[in-house]
């Protein structure tokens, strides 16, 4: 009877410390396999997501975004563009409560700013619109992001295409001030 007992105590204290390794284990794999690759961006001061805006409800980057093809600094949008809509949509959610609040007062968002750019080099969007390069082949799949990932665009990542597509490779010349 004793025995027996030691036995399948011993046997459960084994299967617990299994169990802990397995867990311990797979905390490891996410932390190093998963994680980095998820490419989450920082967490914004309005929790927006272009993944159910985008994505979901399908608004186009334009509507939001409309400088895009005239300006270096195609910007957020205004609150304004938010409240078009959320003056009826979801109105008590906190983050709109906090949107609405921010308008009402005007304090600016402290949005944080996800693009960059080494300050000696030029960059327009106009150009490569008009060669219909969409917005995914330099910022990732946006529409399917809650949290924009920050980029800090390399030359040597706008010179590959720039090879690729015969375009001006003098450019590391011109773009430069
Ligand atoms: C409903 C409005 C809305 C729509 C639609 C939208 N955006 Fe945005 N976008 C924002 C807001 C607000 C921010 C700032 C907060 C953030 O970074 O998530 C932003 C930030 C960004 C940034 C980061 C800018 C920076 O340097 O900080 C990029 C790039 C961007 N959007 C691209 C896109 C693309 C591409 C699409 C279409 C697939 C799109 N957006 C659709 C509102 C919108
Ligand atoms: C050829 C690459 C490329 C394409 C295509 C592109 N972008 Fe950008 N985008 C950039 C770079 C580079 C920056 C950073 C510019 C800077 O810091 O001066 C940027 C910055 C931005 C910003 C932030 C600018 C700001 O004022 O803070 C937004 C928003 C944005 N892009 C939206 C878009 C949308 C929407 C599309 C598609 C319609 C698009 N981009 C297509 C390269 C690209
Ligand atoms: C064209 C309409 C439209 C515009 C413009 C718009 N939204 Fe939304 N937004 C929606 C809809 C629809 C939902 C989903 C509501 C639901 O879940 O029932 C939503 C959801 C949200 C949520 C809820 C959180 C979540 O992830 O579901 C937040 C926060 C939000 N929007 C912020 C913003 C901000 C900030 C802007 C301006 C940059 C903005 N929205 C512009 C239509 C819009
Ligand atoms: C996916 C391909 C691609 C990427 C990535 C790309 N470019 Fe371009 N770029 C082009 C093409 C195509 C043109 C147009 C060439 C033409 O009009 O003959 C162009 C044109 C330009 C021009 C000339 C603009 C003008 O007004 O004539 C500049 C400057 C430029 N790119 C800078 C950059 C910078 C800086 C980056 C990196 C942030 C970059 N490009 C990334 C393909 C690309």
């Amino acid at each position: 009877m004793i025995t027996s007992a030691t036995s399948r105590a011993r046997l459960r204290s084994g299967l617990a410390w299994l169990i802990a390794i397995l867990l311990l284990l797979t905390v490891m794999l996410y932390l190093t396999r998963v994680y980095p690759y998820q490419k989450i961006g920082p967490q914004q001061p309005i929790f927006f997501s272009h993944r159910v805006h985008a994505g979901d409800k399908e608004i186009n980057c334009r509507f939001c975004h409309p400088f895009v093809e005239r300006s270096a600094n195609p910007g957020i949008p205004p609150l304004s563009k938010c409240l078009f809509c959320h003056r009826h949509v979801i109105t008590g959610h906190p983050q709109i409560v906090k949107l609405t609040r921010h308008f009402d007062t005007a304090t600016p968002v402290p949005w944080i700013r996800l693009m960059y750019m080494p300050d000696y080099s030029r960059f327009n969007h106009e150009a490569h619109l008009e060669q219909e390069i969409d917005c995914v082949t330099c910022h990732g799949e946006v529409s399917r992001m809650d949290r924009i990932y920050p980029i800090a665009f390399q030359m040597g990542f706008c010179v590959s295409c720039h090879h690729e597509r015969k375009a001006q490779l003098d450019c590391w010349l011109s773009c430069h001030y």
